[in-house]
């Protein structure tokens, strides 16, 4: 009798969990991603040691093992020199939280090959291979998960370190010692085992971001990299899992880097940017990117339908940017206003942008980002078959209703004289009644 009712059990348990994962389709997975909007890039790695410099060069950065054509064992010197004394976990991710990032993708292994996390899989890692001998992915993690951010990894496909990568798939044929013996089917194993233990020790990763840096020219990299497995296996072990389009398999959503599409996009996409030139640290690049032009970015992305994932690149010490630090606490300030007109928003429903700024949407709202306060003190908005209810500034605690007037084809918002914002004030102006079907 009880063996039968165990069975049973085991049964309603094993139809239950098939039934989850069958319902953890892109869709739902994709729920926090398209909600949350803005999130932060982490290049950090061996890479900050020479911070950008090499033998009087000044432009390298997390390319500089590759760019100043280092062999391996010369380069495995940095990681020597790699003492991250300062590094705290907490503190990066309390930073992300108060820019107003909901989630955070930080380098677990760069192109260099080196790994930033406890892995067992080769000895080349923080932990065995530097000084410091601690692992930061797992205390970025735990951080994360007490911020309520979403914690995600980036993971280079390409290895200009691991002697099974062959040179003739990196980037223009180079490796740090290169192998003519190397066996991808056994650097496909390496990078299988390496997934599994970051998808198995960290806790729930959000999204897996797989990069290939312009390497596998002209080769079928899914087939190569035996990617349909690899993806299988992710969502096995987590199946509510992210991964971006870079496997070249399709992929939950596409990473336009440094550039924003000129217009919305009928498919999820996050625009990946530097906030200075360089991923990761460079200590002369101070050409900021300020946070009245992130504001500006993240708005135009959000109206396109998209994710900002912005970037910071860590000293060696193991700190932020003292100028990025100060640019993300300044968007935070707006966010802090202004957060309702980002998260969970949608494409403006227009296809053109209007020349005053930006549009966000939610199911019964528009919110209108307004960058140059118009001299008329008027704007319109043209294009829109829906009755308005009312509108008012989003930074108005009172919600003082603003006059307005139904158009043939839209409405006009009559603002005040004073812009409550000189980067960008949102009027939010409500729907009357549900959308015509
Ligand atoms: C490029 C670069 C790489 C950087 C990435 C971010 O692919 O190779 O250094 O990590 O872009 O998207």
């Amino acid at each position: 009798m009880r063996i039968k009712q165990n069975r049973f059990w085991m049964l309603v348990t094993l139809i239950v969990s098939c039934l989850c994962a069958t319902a953890t389709r892109a869709g739902d997975r994709m729920e926090w991603f398209n909600k949350a909007r803005f999130g932060m890039f982490i290049h950090w790695g061996v890479y900050s040691v020479p911070a950008g410099e090499w033998r009087g060069k000044k432009k390298y950065a997390e390319w500089i093992m590759k760019d100043a054509k280092f062999s391996s064992s010369e380069y495995e010197k940095f990681a020597k020199q790699f003492n991250p004394v300062q590094f705290d976990a907490q503190e990066w991710a309390d930073l992300a939280k108060t820019a107003g990032m909901k989630y955070m993708v930080i380098t677990a292994k760069h192109h260099d090959g080196f790994c930033m996390y406890d892995t067992k899989l080769t000895d080349y890692n923080i932990v065995k291979a530097t000084p410091y001998g601690r692992d930061p992915m797992k205390a970025l993690a735990d951080a994360c998960a007490k911020d309520g951010l979403k914690f995600c990894i980036y993971y280079s496909v390409v290895d200009w370190h691991h002697p099974d990568f062959p040179a003739k798939y990196s980037q223009k044929g180079y490796h740090g010692d290169p192998n003519s013996d190397a066996d991808m089917d056994k650097y496909v194993q390496y990078m299988q085992g390496q997934v599994r233990e970051l998808l198995t020790d960290y806790g729930p990763i959000g999204i897996m971001w797989f990069d290939g840096g312009g390497s596998f020219k002209g080769v079928d990299r899914t087939k190569l990299l035996h990617a349909r497995n690899l993806l299988d296996m992710i969502h096995e072990l987590q199946p509510a899992c992210l991964v971006n389009n870079r496997l070249e398999i399709g992929g939950d959503y596409g990473t336009p880097e440094q550039r924003i599409p000129g217009k919305k996009q009928e498919t999820a996409f996050e625009v990946c940017m530097t906030l200075n030139r360089h991923w990761g640290y460079n200590k002369q690049d101070k050409q900021w990117k300020e946070a009245p032009e992130v504001i500006h970015k993240l708005v135009d992305i959000c109206s396109k339908g998209g994710n900002f994932l912005l970037n910071v690149g860590p000293t060696p010490e193991g700190l932020i940017p003292a100028d990025s630090i100060r640019i993300l606490k300044k968007v935070g300030q707006w966010m802090d206003v202004n957060g309702e007109s980002i998260y969970g928003t949608t494409a403006s429903p227009l296809d053109e942008t209007p020349p005053w700024g930006r549009i966000t949407a939610k199911p019964d709202k528009l919110y209108l980002h307004v960058f140059d306060w118009p001299k008329d003190r008027q704007v319109t908005v043209s294009g829109i078959n829906r009755k308005i209810k009312n509108a008012h500034l989003l930074a108005d605690k009172t919600a003082t209703p603003l006059e307005m007037d139904q158009l043939d084809d839209g409405f006009r918002v009559s603002l005040p004289d004073k812009a409550p914002d000189s980067v960008d004030s949102v009027v939010v102006v409500e729907y009357a009644g549900k959308p015509a079907k």
